[in-house]
């Protein structure tokens, strides 16, 4: 039997913490919406990013997809949980692309947070069911 450990509640104030805090470093001349992520890996480390825009507006990169990179390049490739948080009125919800990249890294828990400190939990498969992998990169 595999026993799926918990997070328990004083790791998600941290990851809320860590995450409220890289928020203020976001930067959002254009859309002026500030989102910060931190990502905790199985060993415990938190990494953190914030969204950075561009006047080439498709260069923009999101909050999570920079805790995700952050943590890579740091060496860190698994990961048990990702807390995204945002001013929006409901829990913010990552991008497609950042879906895309969490999928690439395993179905860890990933929580959904805004500034009124309302906290959703999902995970990676539920946000993208059906996701492309390196699997499908397989021929026969
Ligand atoms: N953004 C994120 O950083 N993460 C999300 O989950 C949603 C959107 C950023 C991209 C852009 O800088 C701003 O929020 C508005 O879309």
């Amino acid at each position: 039997m595999i026993l799926e450990k918990m997070i328990d509640d004083k790791t998600i104030k941290d990851l809320y913490k860590s995450a409220l805090n890289v928020r203020e470093n976001a930067y959002v001349p254009y859309s002026n919406f500030k989102v910060g992520a931190a990502v905790l890996t199985e060993t415990g480390e938190i990494f953190c990013g914030c969204n950075v825009e561009n006047a080439s507006f498709g260069l923009t990169i999101c909050a999570e997809r920079n805790s995700i990179f952050s943590a890579v390049a740091h060496g860190y490739k698994s990961f048990k949980a990702l807390l995204v948080v945002a001013d929006s009125k409901e829990p913010v919800k990552p991008c497609g692309a950042c879906r895309q990249v969490m999928a690439e890294f395993g179905d860890f828990d990933v929580f959904l947070a805004n500034l009124k400190g309302n906290i959703e939990k999902t995970k990676v498969s539920e946000l993208l069911p059906y996701a492309f992998g390196s699997n499908d990169l397989m021929k026969e």
